[in-house]
């Protein structure tokens, strides 16, 4: 389709003097199958023709003759409407597909270009909650997504392991702590230990102070307090780090933001120079009133610093180490004006990169049912989650297919798969609300709709005890039923998805393209048998299932999650 977009592009551009990648912008998907797979809105070229746009229309078509791909290009109103020859279509993306070079053209757009990913960074001693799930699933994805497209992509774990909520912990530990019960179960401990804190320091002020003080200490390499937090921070790390291979994450690099501790000086020396920050009472603050944000701390009058000063310096720093073209960060949009502060601080320390920075913010999610959300206050805890999760497809599984092998791999694949793009399918700027029985449903906009359609094919395939051999089916040109046609229609959309998920940091895009190309392959084996059609008809459709097979797993993985063989 791709190659398609690029031969209107060029035959446009040589038509109407307009530059290739302006047509590019310019052409649009037409809301109706019939008419056609692109279309050009001749409007731009009214004032210069000097003519109405449907005249422009009607001259452009009557001079574009058709190709092996090009079937027609019609007028429609102002429009110029391209449709795509489906004999050509098919027999170029099919074996594409199979071969493995499904996604050749869009591989081409990153190539030699670095994305920074800064997602999931969870914080130590509270819980890894839904909050940083969403983080990880959409950061996780933007990070497979832009691989996809060539980029070298870098994911980084900006863990929240320094800060004033470590002097709380310290004291917390020292008065109350238990190291037992720290080894046992360290993150809910942390946890407990932090809650505990705040509820005795609202009857005794005593302990804020000591607080601070001991993360003074900290921030000045006290022995002890060193100790403590490297303990709570290795301690939680190895948490952390279960969870992610569970979900089957991994990260280039955790660097948390203690790692930016021996930059701070030099990062607050060139806030200084730049004429940026300035004392004030002591503390240092930049005032970016004058560009319409609040005034920000840098320094508090103690000498302590803030997240957002290891935040600049981690900007810095990721663009003498990565030279990256860009740095995504997905966080929650309670966080916009932070990032709002720090890439104006950025821009105003004169860094041109600044405006390579985003911020990918998303919503919040409501659980539907009560009982997750109610285990130690307000507090969701994403073991809970995906446990209940598992167990679900567990039992979904046991009832439509008690005979399955290795049930509880494929639960696990499913329950995973339905979590994740339970999240993902959602715009993410929306908050969302979770329900059980929709994220899990089978027919609905879910994982497992996609993945038993995935499992589907597979056991059709393994009927004829081998892949589809495209060489073989010389005959792709008998796919002409509605269905048939419509579906390798799908298909070839799959590179554009992936190419606007990524302009748009938008993994939903994916998520609902899976749901279509599922829906059209059920609709298509609905009326089109496979294994009784006629030998070379079955060879075809052969090579259109086994193609989408491959699509479907190939997406999802892009989304992280796995596809099963059964289920
Ligand atoms: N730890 C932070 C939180 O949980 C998120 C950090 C996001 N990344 C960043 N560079 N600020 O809210």
């Amino acid at each position: 389709m791709l190659e398609f977009k690029a031969q209107i592009c060029s035959i446009l551009s040589q038509l109407t003097s307009l530059p290739g990648d302006e047509v590019e912008t310019l052409l649009e998907i037409p809301p109706e199958a019939e008419l056609g797979e692109y279309a050009f809105p001749c409007f731009v070229l009214a004032r210069q023709m000097k003519k109405a746009p449907p005249e422009i229309a009607r001259e452009l078509a009557s001079r574009i003759t058709p190709t092996a791909l090009l079937e027609k290009a019609h007028p429609v109103g102002p429009y110029l409407n391209f449709h795509i020859r489906r004999s050509g279509l098919i027999r170029g993306l099919l074996p594409a597909i199979l071969e493995g070079r499904g996604t050749e053209r869009a591989a081409q757009e990153g190539r030699g270009k670095t994305v920074v990913i800064d997602f999931s960074a969870p914080n130590i001693a509270k819980p890894f909650g839904v909050g940083h799930l969403r983080s990880t699933v959409i950061g996780h994805a933007l990070y497979r997504i832009y691989q996809e497209l060539g980029y070298q992509a870098v994911g980084i774990n900006h863990l929240g392991d320094w800060g004033t909520q470590f002097g709380k912990l310290i004291v917390a530990f020292r008065r109350w702590g238990e190291n037992e019960r720290l080894q046992e179960d360290p993150v809910q401990y942390l946890y407990h230990l932090y809650v505990r804190f705040h509820q005795e320091a609202a009857g005794d002020e005593a302990l804020e102070e000591e607080a601070r003080q001991w993360f003074l200490s900290l921030e000045k390499d006290h022995p002890e307090a060193l100790a403590l937090w490297e303990r709570f921070r290795q301690l939680s790390l190895q948490e952390f780090k279960r969870i992610y291979a569970y979900l089957g994450i991994e990260f280039d690099q955790y660097q948390g933001e203690s790692f930016y501790n021996t930059m701070l000086e030099q990062t607050l020396q060139l806030a200084r120079e730049k004429g940026l920050a300035k004392e004030s009472q002591g503390a240092l603050v930049a005032d970016l009133e004058p560009h319409g944000l609040p005034p920000c701390l840098l320094q508090k009058k103690d000498g302590a610093t803030l997240y957002i000063t290891r935040d600049l310096a981690a900007a810095i720093y990721r663009q003498q180490q990565y030279r990256f073209d860009k740095l995504l960060y997905v966080v929650g949009a309670e966080q916009t004006l932070h990032f709002r502060q720090l890439f104006k601080m950025l821009e105003l320390m004169d860094f041109a990169w600044a405006k390579n920075c985003v911020h990918v913010p998303f919503g919040l999610i409501h659980f539907k049912d009560g009982r997750m959300s109610t285990r130690q206050g307000k507090v969701i805890f994403l073991e809970d989650v995906i446990q209940r999760a598992v167990e679900l497809a567990q039992r979904i599984i046991e009832e439509k297919n008690p005979g399955l092998q290795e049930k509880e791999k494929a639960a696990r694949m499913v329950g995973l798969g339905a979590v994740i793009f339970g999240d993902l399918v959602n715009d993410r700027v929306k908050d969302i609300e979770f329900d059980w029985d929709k994220v899990l449903d089978f027919s609905g906009e879910t994982a497992p709709y996609i993945q038993y359609s995935h499992a589907r094919i597979c056991s059709i395939l393994r009927k004829v005890s081998r892949g589809a051999a495209p060489e073989q089916a010389a005959e792709l040109g008998l796919l002409t039923a509605p269905e048939e046609e419509q579906l390798v229609l799908t298909l070839a959309r799959f590179e554009e998805q992936i190419m606007r998920a990524a302009a748009d940091y938008r993994p939903s895009y994916l998520a609902h393209y899976l749901v279509n190309l599922a829906r059209d392959f059920n609709r298509f084996y609905h009326s089109c048998p496979v294994l009784t059609a006629e030998e070379n008809i079955m060879e075809a459709r052969l090579v259109l299932i086994d193609a989408v097979r491959v699509t479907l797993a190939h997406g999802l993985e892009l989304l992280g999650i796995e596809a099963p063989e059964k289920m």
